[in-house]
């Protein structure tokens, strides 16, 4: 018997590469591959890439110069590229770093197998087509046990919205939804082998519109309450949403729907109606705003997080302080901040250019305005009484690590919870980027 070649992947970017991740990781077992967690012992090596900011994308060719050097040890190394950096630059890839064998983009992921045998045969293989057949059927293969009680489940991919400064319409291609049944199927199996939550991702996951087994289109939150009825998952999580597909029915069973967790993360981007326009958002501040107060009214304790670009070509000290006036008015629990970052092909690309010092010093005032609110609101949870699913032990001796109902990181002292309990608990004390807390029975 031949022993098993390893598979190192290398994940960069969003939730949906770590789900692309596992999905490759199984497809490849099928060609004998096991995984394993240190590159120098692997016998094929994939990047899985991130083309949303000009560093993500640069990163990807120094680790490509670091693992170059790997070949000379091991000959039948194959070094391989994926995800959004491997569709946007395609076969340039093999040029600037003539070490890979391999480029393949998001929707092709199913043709791996052959691409692999082709690469082994001592060839190149590339794939950066976006074929009619379903990806995900083919990708099937979920054989293991679950590799945490919290797991990622694709229900959408692409985007139609086409932001000025986003690639992700060209990297991940056009909206699509994949079936409910097959989304209910996939969740079952997840289940069986111990998930309790599900995070449903899609880069515009609110514009879910698969077809029902009637045929006719489920929305994303006719999905929700689906599997809302499956025995054993306890929690439903999805991300990320656009302002203009919150719906009623979506917001609605944010108030009435009992798996659905109070977190929600909605991108607003900036909070200057001339910067939305010139960004082809399609929402303007107060709309975004009117919508959180429906969300609010629905479920008031729910923890809003939201995205924002600073520096975006023609942003003024008066757009950007509009910005920081928003954040002030909804108070969010998680925001993650970006100076605009210029990408290739983008029409935001051709416009002047905010100065990189201005910017900068923008980009240092909204995150510690975001900093401040996020301590104040995890400072609010102190004393209060919450649900964690528990994820792994901590770094103490009977401490247990999980999440909360509002996804803060929750260290339990003293536990004896086992991985995949949802344990109550009351919170004892806020730190910097998670809460202690003590089990009530
Ligand atoms: N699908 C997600 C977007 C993924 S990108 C959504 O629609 O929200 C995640 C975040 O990266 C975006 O919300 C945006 O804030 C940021 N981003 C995207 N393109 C960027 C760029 N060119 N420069 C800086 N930040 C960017
Ligand atoms: Fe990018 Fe999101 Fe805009 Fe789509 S909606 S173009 S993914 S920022
Ligand atoms: Fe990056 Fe592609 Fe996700 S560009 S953020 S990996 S969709």
């Amino acid at each position: 018997m031949t022993a098993p070649k390893k598979l190192f992947i290398k994940t960069y970017g969003c939730q949906m590469n770590v789900y692309d991740s596992e999905r490759m990781a199984e497809s490849l077992g099928g060609q004998g591959y096991v995984e394993t967690q240190t590159a120098e012992e692997a016998d094929m090596i994939l990047l899985n890439t991130c083309h949303i900011r000009e560093k993500a994308a640069e990163k990807v060719y120094s680790e490509l110069g670091r693992l170059k050097a790997l070949k000379t040890e091991n000959p039948d190394l194959k070094i391989g590229v994926t995800g959004c950096v491997a569709q946007a630059e395609g076969e340039e890839i093999m040029r600037r770093q003539p070490a890979v064998d391999l480029v393949v983009g998001p929707q092709s992921y199913h043709r791996l197998p052959q691409m692999e045998a082709r690469v082994r045969a001592g060839q190149t293989a590339l794939d950066t087509d976006f074929p009619e057949e379903d990806k995900f059927e083919t990708l099937k293969g979920r054989t293991k046990a679950a590799r945490a009680p919290s797991a990622f489940l694709t229900v959408q991919e692409g985007c139609d919205k086409f932001c000025a400064f986003c690639v992700v319409p060209y990297t991940r291609g056009a909206e699509a939804s994949r079936p409910v049944t097959r989304i209910l199927d996939e969740a079952r199996e997840l289940v069986d082998r111990g998930v309790r939550e599900l995070t449903l991702l899609g880069q515009n996951v609110n514009a879910y519109h698969g077809a029902g087994p009637d045929g006719a289109e489920h929305s994303l939150a006719q999905l929700i309450w689906a599997l809302n009825d499956i025995d054993g998952l306890e929690r439903i999580r999805f991300t990320t949403s656009h302002p203009n597909d919150m719906t009623d029915d979506l917001i609605e069973a944010h108030g009435s729907c009992d798996k659905l967790m109070p977190y929600l993360h909605l991108p607003v981007q900036s909070g200057s109606d001339h910067i939305l326009k010139r960004m082809n958002r399609s929402h303007t501040a107060e709309s975004y705003l009117r919508v959180i107060e429906r969300i609010r009214a629905a479920r008031p304790d729910i923890l809003m997080s939201g995205d924002f670009i600073v520096g975006f070509p023609e942003e003024t000290e008066e757009d950007f302080q509009a910005t920081l006036d928003l954040i002030e008015n909804v108070r969010y629990g998680y925001a993650y901040s970006f100076k605009y970052s210029t990408r290739p092909g983008t029409p935001a690309a051709e416009r002047a250019q905010v100065d990189a010092d201005v910017a900068d010093a923008r980009l240092q005032r909204i995150q510690a305005l975001i900093t401040r609110q996020q301590q104040e609101i995890q400072d609010t949870m102190v004393g209060r009484d919450l649900h964690v699913l528990v994820e792994k032990p901590g770094r103490n001796p009977g401490q247990m690590v999980g999440k909360s109902e509002y996804l803060h990181a929750v260290h339990i002292e003293n536990s004896d919870a086992a991985v995949g309990d949802i344990v109550p608990v009351r919170i004892t004390e806020a730190k910097r980027n998670s809460l202690a807390a003590i089990r009530r029975n």
